[in-house]
């Protein structure tokens, strides 16, 4: 047999959640054609690991890439930290199916300006990341907010019963396109007066596919437990496995109930499909939201329309400067985007840790000063929290962001190392793989990453993208509910 390339002396670390095993492997055609010891082996191109660890690409479950897999291409912030498959569509924001009347709404600037909105169907989307030859995967959900854009002319109430139907006939379609299920983000004023029914009738067309619903919860404060009870709720009614978006304890007053978030959602999931998602910091990111504006932590301004000088400073200090309150500085600044400071790093490293959770960046990559999320968190999970906190053994880390996700999400073949699994792989040093982008200085590539394959082809190799483009558009496949067994 002649292979493609050959990876030899690495550290498997397979992403089943077992420990590593030494062993050489040969790609072909795009997948792991075999693992062992392959010493003779006929090959076009050698790698030598050198005993450092070679685990599945990474799967970036929670991501807000949709427009940019598109416009730049390369997707250096997620190559560059291992990933090599993205989930777009997020906390009610999806890039399709989208017919805008002017700007987008918040949140869903956070994807880019009204011309980077050209997806009226999901199909069309779909179309578009197949042409566009992306280097990492590509799959998609639908955005709840995105489809009330399209039909009601006012975000601010429930929507009608012909609106339902309109909505729901855009969400079948989308997910007979393949789309993976439904995103909401009911915390955001963009859908926070949509119903419980609202929602529990377009999640409706879920069912007969198989496929998800995620949510960006109506509340991460206090009322956190009521909002998981309704996404259980909702997730029960459509018989859709439900995944909570960026788990998390929001604001000083909320904090230390993370053990309370995640006995909620151990029960859950005794009788139902359930799991969550997050990323590893103790500060958020997203639109600058006037409710969020606190004096009981930091809060920074990362981008802003009319004042766009003040990205990367702090919300006190401009009103300081202007001599106004935070709140009125907050509006003069907006529409703007923010890092909150708002969560306890125990509440962090007990959600990450626990069995249910995966990892997703929730990045933002539009953002001139974002959230180091974008370009770190697959590296600080490894490096930071396994290795130098030792919150969970490395293989642990690495089932969090492969092997897990790759079942929750029905993405067939892919997430482990396996002989017939597309050969989405990552080398890295485990001694110094870790996160270098920080707040101050967040757009820093990651250290440790040797290697990046996409469906078997090398695309980021000693801190180099080499501009090879082999990513693929992942239509769902199958029932979802399979991968909670
Ligand atoms: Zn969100
Ligand atoms: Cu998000």
């Amino acid at each position: 047999m002649q292979y493609d390339t050959l990876i030899r002396n690495a550290l498997i670390i397979d992403g089943s959640n077992s420990p590593g095993y030494r062993a050489d492997v040969a790609i072909a055609n795009g997948h792991i054609e075999r693992i062992g010891d392959l010493q003779d082996a006929c090959v076009e191109e050698e790698f030598d690991a050198a005993g450092h660890v070679l685990a599945p690409g990474f799967i970036d479950v929670h991501t807000h890439d949709d427009t940019v897999v598109i416009r730049q291409p390369q997707m250096l912030p997620k190559l560059s930290q291992g990933v090599t498959t993205v989930i777009v569509g997020n906390c009610g924001i999806s890039a399709s199916p989208v017919s805008l009347r002017g700007d987008p709404p918040d949140p869903m600037n956070l994807l880019g300006t009204a011309a980077a909105f050209v997806y009226p169907t999901f199909r069309d989307y779909r179309a578009a990341v197949e042409m566009a030859n992306t280097t990492l995967n590509v799959a998609a959900l639908v955005g709840h907010t995105a489809l009330r854009s399209n039909h009601l002319d006012d975000l601010f109430r429930t929507a009608s019963a012909d609106e339902i139907t309109a909505m729901r006939l855009q969400l079948r379609a989308s997910l007979e396109a393949g789309a993976l299920g439904l995103s909401t983000g009911l915390a955001y004023a963009s859908a926070f007066s949509a119903t419980t029914d609202e929602v529990m009738q377009l999640t409706e067309e879920l069912t007969a596919f198989g496929a998800v619903y995620t949510t960006h919860l109506r509340s991460e404060f206090e009322p956190v437990l009521e909002a998981m009870d309704e996404a259980f709720q909702i997730g029960r009614h459509a018989k859709s496995p439900v995944i909570i978006s960026h788990l998390k304890c929001a604001g000083a007053g909320n904090w230390g109930r993370s053990p309370q978030l995640l006995a909620s959602l151990d029960e859950a999931a005794k009788t139902h499909p359930v799991g969550c998602d997050c990323y590893p910091y103790a500060a958020s990111s997203s639109t600058l939201d006037l409710k969020q504006v606190t004096e009981a932590h930091r809060i920074t301004i990362t981008w802003s329309t009319p004042h766009p000088e003040m990205g990367g400073r702090d919300l006190v200090d401009i009103a300081a400067q202007w001599n106004l309150s935070l709140l009125d500085t907050a509006r003069q600044l907006q529409p703007a985007g923010a890092v909150y400071y708002g969560m306890d790093e125990a509440d962090v490293r007990r959600i990450l840790a626990h069995p249910l959770s995966m990892v997703g960046s929730d990045g933002l990559p539009e953002d001139p000063f974002p959230h180091p999320r974008l370009w770190g968190a697959f590296p600080r999970v490894l490096g930071h929290f396994s290795r130098d906190v030792g919150l969970f053994p490395l293989h642990t880390a690495v089932h969090k962001m492969t092997g897990l996700s790759a079942a929750r999400f029905g993405l067939k073949a892919r997430g482990e190392i396996r002989e017939g699994y597309w050969a989405d792989l990552v080398l890295f040093d485990p001694a110094t793989v870790r996160d270098v982008a920080d707040f101050n200085d967040p757009q820093r590539a990651a250290q440790g990453i040797e290697g990046v394959w996409v469906n078997g082809v090398l695309s980021y190799r000693d801190g180099q993208a080499n501009g090879r483009r082999a990513g693929r558009f992942l239509a769902r496949e199958g029932d979802l509910r399979e991968g909670f067994r």
